[in-house]
């Protein structure tokens, strides 16, 4: 019950205006920026794309790490459960997106092998750890065999008056699990994961950025 209603609370709070104002421009070290955006590229996620493809951006907020200019013809949708963060971004980025979708990572509204690549930035702190699991495996769903999943995030951080965290070893618990691993057979996915601290100087704590070839 208590987590339950933790949980609701949580997402209330990201449908606030002005939340979704604060998280609508630059981040505030622009170096976060620059690191995020240089290993996008460096992991070789905008590799082999080409029009007809298609590029989750989970959680998007109103904020895009996404580069046009490396996507060959491909089309970034947006899906965020906070319909003033996905208008925010719709304000700023117009048709550089392809759809901006209300939608929760935890049952993504896309059809499972729908998308060539997933970004998710800054999301996956914010929730409970079973949910992490939820939205790690929804993520494998969406994105079709041969393609890759970034996900960025600070290892802890205060929010709304409580700690919240990250650990890259939830993926790699989650997808050692036995009942998991067979379901990932079934649906033909192996995923091989990578991952590295970014170097952000000044970091409030460790910033992950973890890879997932699908
Ligand atoms: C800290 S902001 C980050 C936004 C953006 N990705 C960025 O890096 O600037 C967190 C975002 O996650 C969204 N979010 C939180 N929980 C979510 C969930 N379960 N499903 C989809 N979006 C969620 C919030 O609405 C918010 O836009």
């Amino acid at each position: 019950m208590v987590e339950l209603s933790r949980q609701r609370i949580r997402r209330n709070v990201w449908d606030r205006p002005d939340i979704a104002a604060v998280w609508s421009g630059e981040p505030l070290d622009p170096r976060e920026s620059h690191a995020i955006r240089h290993q996008l590229s460096q992991s070789g996620f905008y590799t082999g794309l080409s029009r007809g493809n298609l590029i989750l951006d989970l959680a998007s907020g109103a904020y895009s790490y996404l580069d046009i200019r490396k996507f060959n013809g491909a089309k970034a949708i947006a899906v965020d459960l906070s319909s003033h963060m996905l208008q925010n971004l719709r304000r700023q980025y117009g048709q550089r997106y392809g759809g901006y979708v209300l939608g929760d990572g935890t049952q993504i509204p896309m059809g499972t092998n729908s998308v060539d690549r997933t970004l998710c930035t800054f999301m996956m702190r914010y929730l409970t750890e079973g949910e992490q699991k939820e939205a790690l495996l929804e993520m494998i769903r969406v994105t079709k065999p041969g393609g890759k999943i970034a996900l960025v995030d600070y290892e802890v951080t205060r929010h709304e008056g409580e700690m919240t965290r990250f650990s890259p070893e939830i993926i790699t618990q989650t997808l050692l699990d036995r009942d998991i691993q067979a379901e990932l057979a079934v649906a033909g996915k192996t995923v091989r994961v990578e991952s590295g601290v970014l170097p952000v100087p000044n970091a409030r704590s460790p910033m992950h950025f973890v890879t997932l070839t699908v």
